[in-house]
């Protein structure tokens, strides 16, 4: 009787050591990240968390910088849609990283021997070899940009008997093209990455369980490809892990399915996974890139955004795969030795492929955003966390509880920071949906207002200027009203969509930024 006692209390105290030691673990392994991410490369003798940028300037730009009575006008001007401003009103332009990301002296020096032909020129080569050596994929086909890539993949492999399309999330331009050819969506993260206050590494994390469900729901003869956007955009920039790359490549190869690998955020999502996942701390990006495109049949990217250049690509591995798109390419893009991209661009690829393993370039925009995010909410601005890649995300809901989805939160927040502060953002919210079959609004799941931080473009004192003006209209933001559409595209509408506050409101939070702004631009 004794005997069963004691063994059940040190059975007992067993349990609750095993749980000890897992919480030790788990708690570790959250800090170390938080330290990781906390510190820049070089540390301070203040103590202070600073990231230094480990480039120099040398061609500037003048900014413009109007009053905020000349940023009302242009917001009227625009349809109280970022997308319609002019640079020329625009201070800090945060709208994307698109094109928009800093070329390197190597990059402009390489435009410069640019050896233009129409077919075979030498600077294709060169690519093909950026390509080879960065990507490891032996075919390449260029493109003029991402979604031309997702237009091609779209138009290859979606048909009426094959058309569920998985994929860890949406991004806009993928989502437009495949439902274009009759192709259907699911998103398939887990819920954490719902929760805009987490601390989870990964929250790009595609839903395991759910997809393997959804693949035997449907079939695997009905599923053309799953995909998997590196850096998942849309949920404010937030990585996958290799770990749960490699459970997609186990379902895949379970089910005979292709995975296709959206790369136009690799570099960051690769850093993201050396940063965070215990495995590869060690591990050089470029080692890290390789292993990801490996697990990949397809891999498609921007260039404007991978490459810090223009353009776009599909690479693979599988010669099969390469001659059944190949034809495609001349139809819509160019002669297969250019895509559609200038040669000048092409050399500006090649070199900008080869600086995504350099993790002194591809850690600046998110050391940026990590300071960005970090100071922001250390002001109660609310923010998405943990900090991600691109930019840093404005949680429209909790900034505006008192602007429903129906007004649009992320859109008046949009219009209200350029206003306030001449920063131009890019509503990542409803506006940024699309209506569904029978034309009715799908609200989105987050109303995301993304300041954008391409790689090695703004200073520091710039980042401290946006963290002070949203903090000062956080402090006021009971001023920020909804919008209605009076113009309204039937694809992709938040590009040339147009709107309109509806009361005067813009007119009431310029009055009381004048109060406490005093002749201040
Ligand atoms: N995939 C992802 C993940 C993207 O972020 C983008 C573009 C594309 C595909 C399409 O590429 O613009 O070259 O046709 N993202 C930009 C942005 C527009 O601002 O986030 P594209």
């Amino acid at each position: 009787m004794s005997n069963i006692f004691f063994s059940q209390i040190y059975g007992i105290i067993i349990i609750f050591l095993f749980f000890i030691i897992n919480i030790c673990n788990f708690a570790n392994f959250y800090l170390k990240n938080n330290n990781i991410m906390s510190d820049s490369q070089v540390k301070f003798y203040s103590g202070e968390n600073i990231p230094l940028e480990l480039h120099k300037t040398r061609i500037v730009q003048k900014l413009h910088f109007v009053p905020i009575e000349r940023r009302l006008a242009a917001l009227e001007e625009s349809g109280y849609n970022t997308f319609g401003l002019k640079t020329t009103d625009v201070f800090l332009d945060m709208l994307t990283d698109s094109g928009t990301n800093a070329m390197s002296d190597d990059q402009l020096s390489a435009m410069m021997r640019a050896d233009d032909a129409y077919a075979g020129s030498q600077s294709f080569t060169r690519l093909q070899k950026a390509v080879e050596d960065v990507l490891g994929s032996k075919y390449f086909l260029p493109v003029h940009q991402g979604r031309a890539a997702e237009n091609l993949l779209a138009l290859a492999y979606i048909n009426k008997d094959c058309r569920f399309v998985p994929m860890n999330y949406h991004f806009t331009t993928a989502l437009a093209q495949i439902t274009h050819k009759g192709g259907q969506i699911v998103e398939l993260l887990y819920p954490e990455a719902f929760n805009l206050v987490s601390t989870h590494p990964f929250k790009g994390n595609m839903n395991l369980e759910a997809l393997e469900e959804y693949i035997q729901e449907k079939g695997k003869e009905s599923i053309p490809f799953i995909r998997m956007e590196a850096s998942t955009n849309l949920i404010g920039g937030q990585p996958f892990s290799m770990e749960n790359f490699r459970g997609v490549r186990a379902i895949a190869d379970k089910y005979g399915l292709r995975i296709v690998l959206d790369a136009s955020l690799l570099g960051e999502n690769a850093y993201l996974i050396k940063k965070r996942e215990v495995e590869f701390n060690n591990t050089s990006l470029g080692d890290i890139i390789k292993l990801m495109t490996g697990l990949a049949d397809i891999t498609y990217f921007s260039a404007r955004k991978l490459s810090s250049s223009r353009g776009g690509g599909i690479c693979m591995n599988n010669e099969a795969i390469f001659e059944e798109l190949k034809p495609l390419v001349p139809l819509f893009e160019g002669f297969t030795t250019y895509g559609g991209i200038s040669i000048r661009e092409i050399e500006a690829m090649a070199v900008g492929l080869y600086e995504t393993q350099d993790e002194t370039v591809i850690s600046q925009s998110p050391a940026f955003i990590e300071y960005l995010v970090n100071e922001a909410v250390k002001k109660g601005v609310p923010m998405l966390t943990p900090a991600g890649v691109l930019g840093a995300h404005l949680d429209g809901m909790r900034f505006c509880p008192h602007i429903p989805q129906t007004q649009y939160p992320a859109g008046a927040l949009a219009a209200a920071v350029f206003l306030v502060s001449g920063i131009r953002g890019m509503e990542r919210g409803s506006i940024s949906n699309q209506r569904d079959e029978e034309g009715n609004e799908t609200y989105a799941d987050m109303e995301l207002l993304r300041l954008a931080v391409p790689r090695r473009v703004f200073t520091l004192s710039q980042i401290m200027y946006a963290i002070d003006r949203l903090t000062w209209l956080h402090d006021n933001r009971e001023l920020i009203g909804g919008l209605k559409f009076i113009l309204e595209p039937p694809v992709l509408r938040f590009f040339n969509g147009r709107l309109a506050p509806v009361t005067d409101w813009p007119q009431k939070l310029m009055a009381k930024f004048r109060q406490d702004f005093g002749d201040s631009l």
